[in-house]
Parts: C-alpha cells; sequence; structure tokens
C-alpha cells in the first residue's frame, strides 16, 4: 500500500496566515500540519509517498526533503496548476502503479491517526473507503448521503443546500478501481477534477464504496476558532519537557514544553503550552492551550489560549487571549497621548479591540 500526500493548492482561506506560506505548513502546538499527516502514515506502515506540490514546491520540499527524519521514502510529483484531486491521482498513476493507496490532503488533521481505518481497508478491500465527519458547515466541504443501513448513495461538492451535514474528511482509500473513474469525469463548475466527481461515477458503475464517520477531525476553513480548538486537542496530549533554560524566579505549571535555546525568565507558565527554540519570556504569563513558536519574545505581557508564529514580538500588552498572531508580527501598547489604537494590518487581517 502507497500514500499520495496532497500538498499543493494556495490555502486563501487562512489568509492572512497562508500569504506567504503553504497552508499545509501552518503549526499546529508548533508543528506544521502536514507532518501530523507523515506521521500518521508512517505509523499505519506506510512507507512509499508520493507528494503532490505546486506553487509552494520549494517551501515543502525544505521542510519534509527525503523524509527519512519520518522513516518514509518520498517521491515528489510535481502538480503544474490546481486542477484537482482527481487530476492528482490522475498524474500520480506511474507512482501508484497497480497498488492499494491512501490519498491524505495535507491540510486536513485526523485526530488520533488512521492506522485503524488502513488496517480495515487492507482486509476487506472495498474499491474505496471515505471518511465522513459531521460539520456545522457543509457547503464548505463535499457532502455525503447515506441510505438507512449506511451505504453512501450520493456525493455532493460543496453544494449550496446540503442534503446531509456528513462532510468529506480529506482522507479517502482506494483499489486501483478509481484510475478508470478519474479518466472518465469532466472538470467540474470551479474548472477541477473532482474526487467527488469520480466516487460519484465509482458509485453509479456499481462499484463498492463505503464510509466511515469519524469525529476529532480538523481542516482550515479559515476558522481560527477551530484553529484554537485543534491546537488545544494537541496539546491535551503534550509531554512537558525543558530544553531550554528556566531562572529561579519563574514558576512553571502542569506541561510546559521549553524548546532548545528558549529562555523563561521571571514569569509564570501554566501548561499546557509549548515554547518553540530560541523564544523569550520575559516578566510575563503565558496561560493554558499556548503556542509559541521559534524566535518570538514575550516581554511583561499575558497571553492564553492563543498560537504566535515564529519571529514575532508580544511586549508590554495586558492580556491577549484566543488570538492567532502571524509570523514577525510586533504587538506593543500604544504611545500615551493620543489615546488610540495604532495599526498596521495586512490584507485579510482581523483585530477585535476590548474597549
Ligand atoms: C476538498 C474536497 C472536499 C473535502 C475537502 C476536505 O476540498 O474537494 O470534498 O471535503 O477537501 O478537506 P478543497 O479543500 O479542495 O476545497
Amino acid at each position: 500500500m502507497k500514500a499520495l500526500l496532497l500538498s499543493g493548492g494556495s490555502g486563501t482561506r487562512l489568509r492572512p496566515i497562508t500569504h506567504t506560506s503553504a497552508k499545509q505548513l501552518v503549526p499546529v502546538a508548533n508543528k506544521p500540519v502536514l507532518f501530523y499527516g507523515l506521521e500518521a502514515i508512517a505509523q499505519a506502515g506506510i512507507s512509499e509517498v508520493g507528494i503532490v506540490v505546486g506553487d509552494t514546491a520549494e517551501e515543502i520540499r525544505a521542510a519534509v526533503g527525503d523524509g527519512s527524519a519520518f522513516g518514509l521514502d518520498i517521491t515528489y510529483i510535481p502538480q503544474s496548476a490546481p486542477l484537482g484531486l482527481a487530476h492528482a491521482v490522475l498524474i500520480a498513476r506511474e507512482f501508484l502503479g497497480e497498488d492499494d493507496f491512501v490519498m491524505y490532503l495535507g491540510d486536513n488533521f485526523v485526530v488520533g491517526g488512521i492506522t485503524s481505518l488502513v488496517d480495515a481497508f487492507r482486509a476487506e478491500r472495498p474499491d474505496a473507503r471515505i471518511l465522513l465527519t459531521r460539520v456545522a458547515d457543509p457547503s464548505a466541504f463535499g457532502v455525503a448521503q447515506l441510505d438507512d443501513s449506511g451505504r453512501v448513495v450520493g456525493l455532493e461538492e460543496k453544494p449550496r443546500q446540503p442534503r446531509s451535514d456528513l462532510a468529506l474528511v480529506g482522507v479517502y482509500l482506494f483499489t486501483p478501481a478509481v484510475h478508470e473513474a478519474v479518466r472518465a469525469i469532466k472538470p467540474s463548475g470551479r474548472g477541477e477534477l473532482e474526487i467527488t466527481d469520480a466516487l460519484q461515477w465509482m458509485i453509479d458503475a456499481g462499484r463498492d464504496v463505503r464510509s466511515t464517520t469519524i469525529s476529532g477531525y480538523w481542516k482550515d476553513t479559515g476558522n481560527v476558532t477551530d484553529m484554537l480548538e485543534v491546537n488545544r486537542s494537541v496539546l491535551e496530549s503534550l509531554e512537558g519537557r525543558i530544553d531550554g533554560t528556566v531562572d529561579g524566579r519563574s514558576e512553571l505549571i502542569g506541561r510546559v514544553r521549553v524548546g532548545a535555546g528558549a529562555q523563561v525568565t521571571g514569569s509564570r507558565i501554566v501548561g499546557p503550552v509549548v515554547i518553540g527554540a530560541n523564544t523569550v519570556i520575559a516578566d510575563s504569563y503565558v496561560g493554558p492551550f499556548t503556542s509559541i513558536a521559534e524566535d518570538c519574545r514575550i516581554e511583561d505581557s499575558e497571553i492564553e489560549y492563543s498560537i504566535v508564529l515564529r519571529d514575532s514580538s508580544v511586549r508590554g500588552v495586558g492580556r491577549v487571549e484566543a488570538s492567532l498572531i502571524g509570523r514577525n508580527v510586533e504587538v506593543t501598547p500604544a504611545p500615551r497621548k493620543p489615546a488610540a489604537h495604532r495599526l498596521v494590518l495586512g490584507d485579510h487581517s482581523k483585530v477585535q479591540i476590548s474597549s
């Protein structure tokens, strides 16, 4: 069995965070979301992985390399334009050969991995198995309809009027039967070869398409609340570890991970919290479910239930909560006069001011 990991696309939904970076590299608990996918694939006992890459190919290659760090053997498959998930299967034909495979969308996060699903697929080998999850906003996804016995009878891509709240999760298991389907379908209204249409084609052709409904799923629908929630759920199982330095005036409570070269001085940190390499936390409070990336500086501030990406600083700010702070961001108090908010915000930014 092989894996096809999709890492193209532009990530418009997570702007401004993905203006300058691949959406698959957005960190969850200081680790790119793509790495959780790679780890899940390795844990499921799969070693041959094809990564389909687009405009952000260089960034993805720089982060993942040859895959040896994950115990994987990686083949990069360039996709000239984001022409759809079924198009990715089409261009990966040579890599996939006659093997069964799991297709994994690199911006999806499945809590608990995919090992049991892959094992069940190996044992049963239906033509395809899809993963479903109940969501509040089905029209942002592919949506499935099941009959009374739980069989998949219909699939629609981002329907305006969804017929169920069962969204397609970005993990699909296929036998080589899918290849005929991806060759047969035509581009959708958005100009893409949809895997949803290929699955519908398989159903119409009498193929055996089964589904598993899971809970514990996240993808980048651009919803910061969801992103903070997935960060929280990963930090729930974080193990504490101090690789940096913590001075005698600081107090660490619960599970806190302090990265190599990081310094904590005069601060109180209540875990679970992860602090990236070379970050400085000085005279501050860092509260539960906070991920602060590498090379940041939190000084004379309070921050809780938030995500801070690398090279950013928060200084002299009373309290920051439920926030997502991008790369190279500075948050400071305004000068005393005039008493006004002073903002320099990029495109698609969102600010909530508490006065
Ligand atoms: C794709 C699929 C959609 C699925 C989603 C899951 O959407 O087309 O059916 O629900 O992934 O991540 P996209 O992210 O390409 O809009």
